[in-house]
């Protein structure tokens, strides 16, 4: 299968999704966001008091109203449709349907500065350097890219370390998800690799763990401008 094939599934499969996505977040039964990785992110974000942050693949919002709770101007993009509708009626934020691909090609769509851009679990294609090297250039000098995503040490089990392309069913939500998704599973190695290219480094990274198997629930990646993509 072409990549662009692949990607344009992933985005359709969102907004067949999009109700049942948007159920389990908000009732809260997905067990790893309520054991670390919702607070994880959000510590994350508001550790950078950021006056401004850009939620990439916002979905139906929670983390930009959580963010707007706090004081914070948040602006959320999606390519869902009916992710970014139920996003407006719950408020907290300025929300756009927008595709990655338009993020990369336009720079006058969602324009920073920002002092954070997020990425919770909103990461699923390869290459991904073209579109974090756009986000690159909406942080402001000192702001920071955030990404939480499946922890690679932990999701490797599902088949070999190695970079591939992989599909989510959703079989394990308590919801009926009527469209499986692909997803393109990426080593630590390569997570580093992408950034590289985009201009951005790996400064810090947080490994929350589940309290009950003192596992990773998650891998959340701080990172800045390189030196050298600041000029
Ligand atoms: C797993 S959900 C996460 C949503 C939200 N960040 C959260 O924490 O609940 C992934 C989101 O990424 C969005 N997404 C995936 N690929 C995209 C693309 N190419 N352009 C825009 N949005 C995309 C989906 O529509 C979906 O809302």
């Amino acid at each position: 299968m072409e990549p662009l094939d692949r990607h344009s599934i992933i985005r359709s499969s969102w907004d067949a999704n999009a109700a049942a996505w948007a159920q389990v977040v908000r009732e809260g039964s997905i067990p790893s966001r309520r054991a670390g990785t919702d607070a994880a992110i959000l510590a994350a974000c508001l550790q950078q008091r950021p006056r401004r942050v850009l939620d990439v693949g916002c979905g139906e919002g929670w983390l930009a109203r959580a963010l707007w709770t706090e004081g914070v101007e948040v602006v959320g993009v999606d390519c869902s449709a009916a992710l970014i509708e139920l996003a407006r009626s719950a408020g907290g934020g300025t929300y756009f349907v927008t595709e990655y691909e338009s993020l990369i090609h336009d720079s006058s769509i969602a324009p920073g500065p920002f002092d954070a851009i997020v990425c919770n679990y909103s990461l699923f294609s390869d290459p991904l350097s073209p579109l974090l090297a756009a986000l690159a250039k909406r942080l402001s000098p000192q702001g920071r890219l955030l990404i939480q995503t499946v922890h690679p040490w932990m999701t490797a089990g599902a088949g070999p370390y190695e970079c591939g392309w992989r599909e989510e069913s959703f079989a394990d939500f308590a919801a009926v998800f009527p469209a499986a998704m692909p997803w393109y599973f990426r080593t630590l190695e390569s997570w580093i690799g992408e950034l590289r290219a985009a201009g951005l480094g790996l400064e810090r990274c947080d490994e929350p763990l589940d309290p009950l198997t003192k596992w990773p629930l998650s891998i959340v990646m701080h990172c800045g401008l390189l030196a050298d993509s600041t000029s």
